[in-house]
């Protein structure tokens, strides 16, 4: 979306379905600029994506982006960030030879004499037994996104209410408590 004109180094079509173990409970982190380019990447996160560190570098974070996770998902993101506010989201990521990796995620804006400057991540293992229905949620909003004839804003406003019900059912007021529910 924001990253329009970067063409990153693989072809992040290319999926096999595998899910990749994260071992250890370092959070997988990095920081961006202020339009989503990465600025650090940490070494687990290298590790676990299996990018080395010069090739997270000076890229766009959607380096990492799975394509089963809907475009409704990433347009919350920027638009909290965006509005200057944090963002906690539940994240299929892709690693380099097309593996994938589910981790929780908080980003937030890195505030510097009280001018925004970028954005930081770090992500965590989430307990094994919610990836099924965050799966399954995935593919419900995809498909709501799919049947939008519209080019706007428009588009998301289905895949949003599936979220929102999603929420709501497991109980919780907003998708920041589920997420943080959620941390093995
Ligand atoms: C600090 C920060 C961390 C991000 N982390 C991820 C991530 O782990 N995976 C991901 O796919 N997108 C991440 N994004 C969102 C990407 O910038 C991008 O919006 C998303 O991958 C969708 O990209 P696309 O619309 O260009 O396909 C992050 C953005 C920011 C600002």
């Amino acid at each position: 979306m924001l990253s329009m004109g970067f063409m990153p180094p693989v072809d992040t079509r290319q999926i096999t379905n595998r899910s990749v173990p994260i071992t250890g409970r370092r959070a997988l982190q990095s920081k961006t600029d202020l339009k989503g380019i990465i600025t650090h990447a940490s070494q687990s996160l290298s590790e676990v994506s299996g990018f080395e560190h010069d090739e997270l570098i000076g890229q766009p974070q959607n380096i990492l982006r799975h394509p089963d996770v809907p475009d409704t998902f990433y347009h919350y993101l920027w638009q909290e960030l965006q509005a200057d506010r944090e963002f906690f989201g539940m994240v299929k990521n892709r690693c380099k030879n097309g593996d994938h990796y589910w981790v929780m995620m908080r980003t937030a804006p890195i505030i510097q004499s009280g001018k925004k400057v970028g954005y930081t991540s770090a992500r965590f293992l989430p307990k094994a037994e919610i990836i099924p229905e965050w799966e399954q949620l995935f593919q419900d909003m995809r498909r709501a996104e799919s049947k939008q004839s519209y080019i706007d804003e428009r588009r998301f406003k289905p895949a949003y209410q599936i979220l929102n019900r999603f929420i709501r059912r497991r109980g919780f007021n907003n998708l920041r408590d589920l997420v943080l529910s959620t941390r093995a």
